[in-house]
C-alpha cells in the first residue's frame, strides 16, 4: 500500500463536513454575525492543504472579505496550488500559506488575528503549555473555533479478537500520551475535554461546544463512499506506525491484515470521538 498524506487529508475533508457539529459551526457563524464588521483576518493552525478553507467558502462562514492565513510545518505548496487556480480567483476570500512551525511563527510575528482556527491540531501538542502562546495570536475579544480535538474513543467493528483489538486500542491511544516531540510532551488521548478545562483556566469564554465523531461505514451497497476506503487504510498506518515495535510483529501483521480484508469486503466501521468548541478570547 503506497502511504500518501496528501491524499488522507483530502480524503478525511469529507467524512469531517459530515462530523463538524453544526451547533458549534452556527454558534460561530452567529457571533461573527453579531459581532464582527469589516475584512475578517483568519489564521488556521496546522492548515494541511487548507480543506477548511474550502469549506469556509461553501459553508458561508462570512458575508464580508476574508484574509485568511495557514501555517502549516509541510504541504503548503500543495495548499497554495489548490488556491491559486483559475477557479477559486474573483471571490472575497484572499489565502495565503506560511510552511513554518505554529510555535516558532507564533514566537516571530507582531499580528493579532480577528479568529484562530485549530482543525485535527490540538490533539498534537502540549496545550496547557502552549494555550497561552496560542492565545497572542488572537486579538482580545478574538474568536477562537478549535475542532476534531479527539477525545479518548477509538471503535474498530466488528471485533477481530475481542482481547488484542483491546490491546491494540489501549496501546494507541497510549501512544498518544507518551508521544514526545523535539523534546517535549506533544498530543494526550483525551486532549478533547483537557480542552475545555483548560481554555477556562486561561479566561476564555466557551460560546458552544459538541462532539464531531468520525463514523466511517461502507453505504447499503456495502462500498464505501469517496475516498473513505484509502483513509481507512491511512488510519490502520498510523496503527501501525504506533505499535510496531511495541507488540509482537506477526501478530500486529495478522491484526492489520484482517482489518484490511475488512475494508476490502466494506465492512469494518470506525468511529473516533471528537470535540468541537468555539469561544472567545478573554
Ligand atoms: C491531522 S493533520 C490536520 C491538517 C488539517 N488541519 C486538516 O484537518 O486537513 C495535522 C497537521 O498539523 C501539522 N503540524 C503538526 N505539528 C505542527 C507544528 N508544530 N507546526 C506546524 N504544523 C504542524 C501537520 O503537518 C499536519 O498537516
Amino acid at each position: 500500500m503506497t502511504i500518501d498524506f496528501i491524499r488522507y487529508l483530502d480524503a478525511k475533508r469529507f467524512i469531517d463536513d459530515r462530523s463538524l457539529n453544526r451547533h458549534v459551526w452556527q454558534t460561530l457563524v452567529s457571533l461573527l454575525d453579531e459581532r464582527h464588521t469589516g475584512p475578517l483576518r483568519i489564521l488556521e493552525l496546522g492548515a494541511g492543504i487548507g480543506t477548511m478553507l474550502d469549506r469556509f467558502k461553501e459553508w458561508r462562514l462570512y458575508d464580508g472579505q476574508i484574509l485568511y492565513h495557514g501555517v502549516d510545518q509541510q504541504n503548503t505548496e500543495v495548499a497554495r496550488q489548490r488556491f491559486s487556480d483559475g477557479t477559486r480567483t474573483g471571490d472575497r476570500v484572499t489565502a495565503r500559506f506560511t510552511e513554518a512551525d505554529v510555535f516558532a511563527f507564533a514566537a516571530e510575528t507582531q499580528d493579532q488575528w480577528d479568529l484562530l482556527v485549530a482543525h485535527a491540531f490540538l490533539d498534537l501538542v502540549h496545550i496547557p503549555e502552549v494555550l497561552p502562546d496560542l492565545f497572542n495570536l488572537l486579538r482580545p475579544g478574538g474568536l477562537f473555533y478549535f475542532t476534531l480535538t479527539f477525545d479518548g474513543v477509538t471503535a474498530l467493528e466488528p471485533p477481530v479478537d475481542p482481547e488484542l483489538d483491546k490491546r491494540i486500542v489501549d496501546l494507541y491511544h497510549r501512544s498518544m500520551d507518551t508521544r514526545i516531540i523535539n523534546g517535549k510532551p506533544s498530543g494526550d488521548s483525551r486532549a478533547g475535554r483537557h480542552l475545555l478545562h483548560h481554555l477556562r483556566e486561561a479566561d476564555a469564554v466557551i460560546e458552544a461546544a459538541g462532539g464531531s465523531d468520525w463514523v466511517v461505514m461502507a453505504g447499503p451497497n456495502g462500498v464505501y463512499q469517496g475516498d473513505e476506503a484509502y483513509f481507512l487504510q491511512h488510519i490502520l498506518h498510523f496503527f501501525d506506525e504506533a505499535l510496531r515495535g511495541q507488540i509482537d510483529a506477526g501478530t500486529l501483521d495478522g491484526w492489520l491484515t484482517a482489518r484490511q480484508r475488512q475494508i476490502n469486503e466494506g465492512t469494518l466501521i470506525y468511529i473516533a470521538h471528537q470535540i468541537d468548541v468555539v469561544g472567545t478570547r478573554g
